[in-house]
């Protein structure tokens, strides 16, 4: 477990932006595990400069996200279909038929989930996949909850994370209930983990997940059993652990 600080929002972007354009420098045909969310945001807007400029290119790359909401489609505004084709794979040189995303209208969600699991195994799994953190620690939308469920799977949202949401949507009302979400093993599978944080509202819940018990009420602990994960975060969302645990950002 490597911790990577940065000072604020833009340089934690920067940082985790380089780690994904020295992974497609070094494997132009590399396979990357997206997020979206807010955490993302500065991180895709970095690769979409370098790839204007010519240094980073997607035209090999391919892509699997994490997640979906049930019940939108890819048009919806609001669809991680739709945040993915604005913030990052209309404006760079990716080809939209190797980028993946969970289909959030599938009728049969294990059936889309068991799918999704083996055309990531047929990829090879991702080379990198990029996390973001939720309050509930949730990676994915891999929600607190009594065991770690492995696949692909379709998920109830908790409230934390749907009041958390509910920036997005016109009210609280409008956000989906339900997700389909890449499983616990599903992101175990990536060969190396890229997870970005920022804010003091993480603290805590970044602490808790690298450096509190693995348990499936804070499903983000389960990394601690993968054998390559780096953290880039801000300083505001490192603060509990450089109070409580130092040692790890020397
Ligand atoms: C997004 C995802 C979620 C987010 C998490 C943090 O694809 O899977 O786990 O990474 O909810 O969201 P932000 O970055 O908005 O704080």
């Amino acid at each position: 477990m490597r911790f990577v600080s940065a000072s604020d929002y833009e340089q934690m972007s920067r940082k985790a932006a380089g780690v994904l354009a020295a992974q497609l420098l070094l494997k132009p045909d590399s396979v990357l595990g997206l997020a979206t969310g807010s955490t993302p945001l500065g991180i895709y807007q970095n690769l979409i400069a370098w790839n204007r400029e010519g240094m980073i290119d997607f035209s090999r790359a391919k892509s699997v996200n994490l997640d979906e909401y049930c019940g939108l489609s890819p048009e919806h505004d609001q669809s991680y279909a739709y945040y993915m084709r604005e913030n990052l794979f209309s404006r760079v040189n990716i080809d939209p038929a190797n980028t993946h995303i969970p289909n959030g209208l599938a009728e049969d969600a294990q059936a889309e989930g068991a799918a999704y699991d083996a055309l990531i195994r047929s990829l090879g799994g991702a080379d990198v996949q990029l996390l973001g953190i939720g309050h509930t620690g949730h990676i994915g939308f891999n929600e607190p909850a009594g065991e770690f469920i492995g696949p692909t799977h379709r998920v109830e949202l908790n409230p934390k994370t749907i009041e958390a949401n509910s920036r997005f949507f016109a009210s609280m009302d409008d956000v989906p209930r339900y997700a389909v979400t890449m499983g616990v093993g599903s992101i175990m599978y990536a060969k190396k983990i890229l997870l970005a944080a920022s804010g003091a509202d993480k603290a805590d819940i970044l602490y808790r997940s690298f450096f509190g018990p693995i348990t499936p009420q804070v499903p983000a602990s389960v990394l601690q059993l993968h054998r390559d994960v780096t953290v880039i975060a801000d300083e505001a969302a490192l603060s509990v652990i450089r109070e409580k645990a130092p040692e790890a950002l020397a």
